[in-house]
């Protein structure tokens, strides 16, 4: 397949570090959006950011794009597309969308049109449809309807990339794995230094660490992807991929990562995640709280996700707790960059430390900052506590 488009999306406040991604893989950015970004490549290329991409979402390659005032003219615009070409007729379909049309009020009807017109033409010239529904476990195709303009694309990444399929046990308000990648990427940390996560919870943050430390590539962990369900598919290629990818692994790594949870239930489904990841014998686990979390020597970052209101804890007890991070942070740290992960800026005031930076994220809907603080001796105080 030629040259395309292609768009890669991601959650809000990611495309900076998504950014940096793909001129790192020697892609061009075309274009950044809110919640995407766009550059440019083949079929192979699509596979490639698949398999290296940590923080984005969808890897979407554009197959046609047309006018289409209502759903009529959707459905005959896309009948003429070729999806013999590109869909086995004895496979599993499911078609996805975003839609901002004035003749449609429910996007699962553009779906629906979509789809039926994928398969009848399918059915048309090789006799049989293919099967069809809301798994993304086989070929995806997606649907981008704004007003009369329409683009088509495959879904090459299937179920989204968050998805790494290390998450056995995710415990309660984990993070997406996308997200606890960027916010590795966003403390700058790269395996120089040591990288330490109290209230670790299901482990994600120092999981992505250590993939990042180890250089694995997330894709490398996950065996299904959209484009291996598409006719064409270049196996032979992804194999190559992979071994290339294999053995740019660094075996050893000269720092620590410590991954700590005051409940031992955390730290047991961290410990799995981290071995269905590959990745526990790069990560020294312990139960105790936050405050008790041993200290290794030299430099390094200390990222803390304590709960934040929202969806777990009460806000009473949770002062206490972020005003005894503050405290914790000037005790022990010194060298450190310390980092907490929060979607509540009023907790977060209780740290009694001036933020050096303020890094917006979001987490699901809700808009949170991934604070940073410089930890040196007698680092300052803030004079409003933030
Ligand atoms: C929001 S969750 C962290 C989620 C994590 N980032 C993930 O992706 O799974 C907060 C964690 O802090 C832990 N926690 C709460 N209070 C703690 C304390 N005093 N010391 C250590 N861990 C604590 C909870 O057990 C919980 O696992």
């Amino acid at each position: 397949m030629n040259k395309s488009r292609i768009i890669i999306t991601c959650a809000k406040g990611i495309p900076p570090f998504l950014r940096e991604e793909v001129l790192s893989l020697g892609f061009p950015v075309l274009s950044q959006g809110v919640a995407s970004l766009e550059t440019e490549g083949t079929m192979d290329d699509a596979m490639r950011l698949n398999l290296f991409i940590r923080t984005g979402q969808r890897v979407l390659f554009l197959l046609e794009e047309f006018r289409a005032q209502n759903p009529g003219e959707l459905y005959s615009q896309l009948s003429r597309i070729a999806w013999e070409d590109y869909i086995y007729e004895d496979g599993y379909l499911c078609v996805t969308s975003s839609v901002d049309n004035p003749t449609i009020k429910d996007s699962r009807f553009a779906n629906v049109k979509s789809k039926d017109a994928i398969v009848d033409r399918i059915k048309k010239r090789r006799g049989r449809r293919p099967d069809s529904g809301p798994e993304r476990t086989g070929a995806v195709i997606d649907l981008y309807w704004k007003e009369d303009w329409c683009q088509v694309y495959l879904d090459t990444s299937g179920e989204p990339l968050y998805r790494r399929g290390y998450r056995k046990i995710p415990l309660k308000a984990p993070m997406q794995e996308t997200l606890a990648a960027a916010v590795v990427l966003a403390t700058s940390w790269d395996g120089n230094g040591n990288f330490v996560n109290p209230m670790c919870g299901s482990g994600t943050l120092a999981i992505e660490a250590a993939l990042i430390a180890q250089n694995i590539p997330p894709g490398l962990i996950r065996n299904n992807y959209g484009f291996m369900h598409l006719k064409g598919f270049n196996e032979s290629t992804w194999k190559e991929l992979i071994k290339i990818a294999k053995t740019r692994i660094h075996k050893s790594f000269r720092h620590k990562i410590i991954a700590t949870d005051i409940s031992p239930e955390a730290v047991r489904a961290a410990k799995q995640n981290a071995a269905a990841a590959g990745v526990e014998r790069a990560i020294e686990f312990a139960v105790c709280d936050y405050s008790e979390t041993p200290v290794p020597t030299g430099q390094g970052v200390v990222v803390l996700n304590p709960e934040y209101g929202e969806r777990l804890g009460e806000l009473k007890e949770l002062e206490g707790t972020y005003k005894g991070i503050g405290d914790f942070f000037k005790k022990k740290w010194t060298g450190y960059r310390g980092y907490i992960f929060t979607g509540n800026l009023e907790l977060a005031k209780k740290v009694g430390l001036k933020a050096k930076r303020r890094i917006p994220f979001f987490n699901s809907n809700i808009e949170c900052r991934l604070l940073e603080y410089e930890l040196y001796e007698g680092s300052r105080r803030s004079g409003n506590g933030f």
